[in-house]
């Protein structure tokens, strides 16, 4: 097994998963401007450290997407961020893609930044320690306006291609992230139809780049039903996902995980524990959430020293229900043990 491929299944090895703590700039200040707090550096410099200084998170963790300026920062003690992860055992990995942009060519889409610069800014962070690195890709579902449209798929599957294999000769496992965005009025099919093209074509064009898969992480949307849409029972969503993996995913692959993309963190938390009792998917499956695992953490701090142990203890909570759930064990009444 190549060093990349054991990494990737190092990454994604049971019980645990990855944490998403690579949230960029703008979408952070966002999220603490929503419980008014200070959009500054230092605030999420102490929001993150929040995070990483949890006590057992690597029960639950065994590897971090970072953004950029978080692998550059430390702890009030000035231990680095890289230090504390690496002290317990979790590996991390960095965003390296530079955000969203609208599609030039067809209005209403979304490309991504930061391939002309890519191969030049990937050197700073394998010498920091990065073991992997992150691209997202945003696919909209407008039924109204016929999007998305095949153009900007094969756009985007194009690059996320392009990246995986410039990354993996820079000595690092690629995660693409085809996101399929929940925002709209989709049906459930919709987005099961919209996440099998992409994810067909996806894995055409990473093998027409000779991209390594088994040296690779997808991570993925589920399939769900836009938010406009009343929630779709879990058993349906994980029969539609694990329906669409089955038919998109070469067996030889690295690993899986899935993005939270809007949906609650118990609904995100059950329809991944329904996929995990499916079950029988030849390599592992697992979470990558940003929001389900830390959204609602930012109001519980609120930015204030006696709230850091409240909000550590709901994040390991959420942590441990992802856990369970990505074994099969979870069950909504579990919800209940944690008060705050
Ligand atoms: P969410 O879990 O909030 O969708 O974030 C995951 C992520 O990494 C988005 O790029």
């Amino acid at each position: 097994m190549s060093s990349l491929q054991s990494i990737a299944k190092q990454l994604v090895a049971s019980p645990r998963g990855i944490l998403a703590g690579d949230e960029s700039k703008k979408t952070m200040n966002k999220r603490l401007a929503q419980v008014c707090l200070s959009e500054d550096e230092d605030t999420r410099r102490r929001y993150r450290q929040l995070l990483f200084t949890t006590p057992g998170i690597e029960e639950y963790i065994n590897g971090v997407i970072l953004y950029e300026q978080t692998a550059r920062q430390s702890t009030d003690d000035g231990v680095s961020f890289l230090d504390v992860l690496s002290e317990k055992g979790i590996l991390w990995g960095i965003k390296i893609d530079q955000s969203l942009a609208d599609d030039p060519a067809f209005p209403g889409e979304k490309v991504t930044n930061g391939l002309d610069t890519l191969r030049e800014r990937l050197p700073e962070f394998k010498q920091l320690g990065a073991v992997f690195t992150k691209w997202r890709a945003a696919i909209t579902i407008d039924d109204e306006k016929n999007l998305p449209t095949d153009a900007n798929i094969e756009r985007n599957v194009d690059d996320l291609a392009q990246y995986a294999k410039i990354v993996q000769e820079a000595g690092m496992v690629p995660m693409v992230e085809p996101e399929v965005l929940i925002a709209g009025k989709h049906s459930l099919a919709k987005s099961e139809e919209v996440t099998k093209k992409t994810l067909f074509l996806l894995f055409e064009a990473l093998k027409r780049h000779e991209v390594d898969v088994a040296g690779l992480i997808l991570k993925t949307s589920m399939v769900v039903a836009g938010e406009g849409c009343p929630d779709a029972a879990p058993e349906s969503v994980a029969e539609a996902t694990v329906r669409v993996l089955r038919e998109t995913v070469p067996e030889d692959i690295g690993g899986v995980v899935f993005l939270s993309g809007g949906q609650t963190p118990e609904e995100a938390t059950d329809n991944l524990d329904k996929i995990s009792d499916k079950g029988g998917l030849p390599y592992d499956v697992t979470y990558s959430f940003s929001r389900a695992f830390h959204g609602p953490v930012v109001p519980v701090w609120g930015d204030k020293e006696e709230n850091v142990e409240p909000a550590q203890a709901y994040f390991l909570h959420r942590l441990k229900m992802g856990s369970l759930a990505r074994e099969g064990n979870y069950t909504k009444e579990l919800e209940t043990e944690f008060t705050q």
